[in-house]
């Protein structure tokens, strides 16, 4: 079912799919989930970020690498955001998807929940995330991956809203190393 999908050619605006075949977003969206313990804390006695964010990185390579069919390298990782603590007991649920794919790269969203390990209320948002994952060869060398296919309303917004962020993510890498060459060329030595 998942690699005959047509490649989303008018949602990239800008890019063109290449041969390989799209695949929708339920191909790859992947569930970590992992109940939290004293091993856990920071010195306030609550979870520790480090902790969420190794989580959200674990969920989101698997989805980069279920979605590109090998292996993916975090290229980068912003806008983690913490709303709610986490506590030692909370059964913590990490769920991530593709939400945009340019030629060798993929954006991953993760979306972070929190629920007491022995009772039946409603998870808690305790979390979000976006991260930029590579696919790489066996040389570690970006390498092609497939279209991503947004298949809902929900997915066709996070697709948009993705490539706004990959737009700003360009502008301030591109902006960043012309400084830098230009303070290089002023002859500034740091
Ligand atoms: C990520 C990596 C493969 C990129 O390699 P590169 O030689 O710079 O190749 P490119 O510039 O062609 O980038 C490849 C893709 O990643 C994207 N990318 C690279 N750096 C990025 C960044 N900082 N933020 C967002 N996207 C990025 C590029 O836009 C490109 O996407 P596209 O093909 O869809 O347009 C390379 O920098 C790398 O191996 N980094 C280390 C990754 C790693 O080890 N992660 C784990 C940390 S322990």
């Amino acid at each position: 079912m998942t690699d005959l999908a047509p490649a989303p050619e008018s949602e990239i605006p800008g890019e063109k799919a290449g041969d390989i075949p799209g695949k929708p977003t339920s191909a790859s969206r992947t569930t970590l989930s992992h109940i939290m313990t004293h091993n856990d804390t920071n010195l306030l006695g609550t979870v520790h970020g480090g902790v969420i964010m190794k989580l959200v990185d674990d969920a989101a390579g698997a989805v980069a690498g279920r979605h590109s069919g090998g292996p993916a390298v975090t290229a980068s990782m912003d806008e983690m955001v913490f709303l709610e603590p986490v506590r030692v007991g909370d059964l913590v649920h990490v769920k991530a998807q593709v939400n945009w794919t340019g030629r060798t790269s993929m954006e991953v969203g993760v979306r972070v929940l929190a629920e007491r390990w022995n009772e039946s209320a409603p998870a808690t948002h305790v979390g979000s995330a976006y991260l930029v994952f590579a696919g790489v060869d066996s040389d570690g060398k970006p390498r092609p991956v497939p279209p991503v296919v947004p298949e809902t309303d929900r997915d066709r917004r996070r697709h948009q809203e993705a490539q706004i962020r990959r737009t700003h993510r360009l502008a301030r890498r591109r902006a960043i190393k012309e400084l830098r060459e230009k303070r290089t060329a002023q002859g500034y030595e740091e």
